[in-house]
């Protein structure tokens, strides 16, 4: 099976979420479980942005030990230069240089001509290749792009000596069928590719990040960019725990593998919302807290007869300790039977009988109930016996 790249910006564009300050301390500690999730290149920071940035960067770039680290640089040599010092103690350093190709970007944010342009890739790209060995160029707001500019741009970029080009959604615009699209049309017009790792960096404005990622891995690219938890500029990035449990759970039809240890990932996340103040949303693929909850009488008794009737993904796969059957209005008895089991209750079926009366008379008044809530109804039923 071929091999998929993960590389994760969590503490750069993850950093752009409104918010979200980590300092170098907390880069550090991500990213040394980054390493441990087998993330294989990390985007450390933007070492021009700030003195802190460039120290975090620093600073990972000293203890990361098989992750390939990279730093974030606009078409200027005063950035390439920063992030070069940055990046010095680097065992794999990786500078990430971009420039916006869109009409709209180039006339009212660069004020530059699409010639222009191409000279500042030219130029930047080189000046980056005199001192990295991996040189990634974004052309921004790529999706955006007049497809035969954008063709020019990349050519421009591989030529000038970039080993790695990526293709940014950057305002979230595609849908998984033009995106996909745009990677082959691509792959099928560039000039001495052959050594090429062609990357995905996509949005989520439209929801469709995780499915852009995919649809690009299936038109030719081998490096997937996110975010843990997709945090990111505003709806964030593509999720690449989505991502990498996608590949995993569907490797039937995908038939990529990864470097991405899926048991850390529960863990990863948890670290990067305690420390970025995000909480995950309960309904999250993946990492929610009901990702692997089953509420509906059904559906647990599908559960507790064979999990695979509702759980594609056994929650210790992600490092989820276990599934869980909240105990509600639309619970059946299968499930009330099994909570009091474990609360220590072995009920006949006589004995079940009106306590999951009162249960179910209770639940329709409230949301959830709780293991103190079951005791108090089995207590309350042997003081009225
Ligand atoms: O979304 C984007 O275009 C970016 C670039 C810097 C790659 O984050
Ligand atoms: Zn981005």
């Amino acid at each position: 099976m071929r091999k998929i790249q993960f590389f994760d910006t969590t503490l750069r564009d993850g950093e752009q979420t409104p918010g979200v300050n980590f300092n170098t301390k907390e880069k550090v500690q991500i990213a040394l479980q980054l390493e441990k999730l087998g993330i294989d290149i990390i985007e450390a920071g933007f070492p021009i942005a700030s003195v802190g940035d460039f120290e975090a960067v620093r600073a990972i770039a000293k203890v990361a030990t098989t992750m390939t680290v990279a730093g974030l640089a606009r078409c200027q040599k005063k950035d390439i230069d920063r992030a070069y010092e940055a990046l010095q103690s680097a065992k794999f350093p990786q500078i990430h240089v971009f420039l916006a190709t869109s009409d709209v970007h180039m006339q009212y944010k660069l004020k530059m001509t699409e010639r222009e342009v191409l000279l500042a890739i030219k130029e930047h790209v080189r000046y980056a290749k005199e001192k990295f060995t991996q040189v990634q160029f974004s052309p921004e707001d790529a999706t955006r792009t007049r497809r035969e500019f954008l063709l020019q741009a990349v050519q421009t970029a591989i030529d000038a000596g970039a080993t790695i080009i990526n293709i940014p959604d950057t305002v979230g615009y595609s849908n998984p069928t033009e995106y996909g699209g745009l990677f082959k049309f691509l792959l099928a017009n560039i000039q001495s590719k052959e050594d090429i790792i062609f990357s995905s960096h996509c949005h989520d404005d439209l929801g469709m990040a995780t499915a852009n990622a995919l649809a690009a891995i299936e038109n030719g690219a081998n490096r997937i960019e996110g975010t843990i938890g997709g945090i990111g500029e505003r709806a964030g990035n593509t999720a690449l725990e989505e991502v990498a449990v996608a590949l995993h759970i569907r490797r039937d039809f995908y038939q990529y593998e990864s470097n991405i240890q899926l048991h850390e990932t529960k863990r990863t996340s948890d670290i990067i919302s305690r420390l970025s103040g995000i909480s995950v949303p309960r309904n999250k693929a993946i990492i929610g807290g009901n990702a692997y909850a089953h509420e509906s009488g059904i559906h647990q008794d599908g559960v507790l007869k064979n999990p695979e009737t509702y759980e594609i993904i056994t929650p210790q796969l992600v490092g989820v300790k276990t599934n869980s059957l909240p105990l509600g209005k639309l619970s059946g008895r299968h499930a009330f039977v099994t909570k009091m089991k474990e609360l220590g209750y072995d009920l006949s079926e006589k004995e079940a009988e009106p306590l999951f009366k009162r249960f179910k008379n209770l639940a329709d008044k409230k949301k959830q109930i709780s293991d103190d809530d079951l005791v108090a109804l089995v207590v309350d039923q042997v003081r009225q016996a």
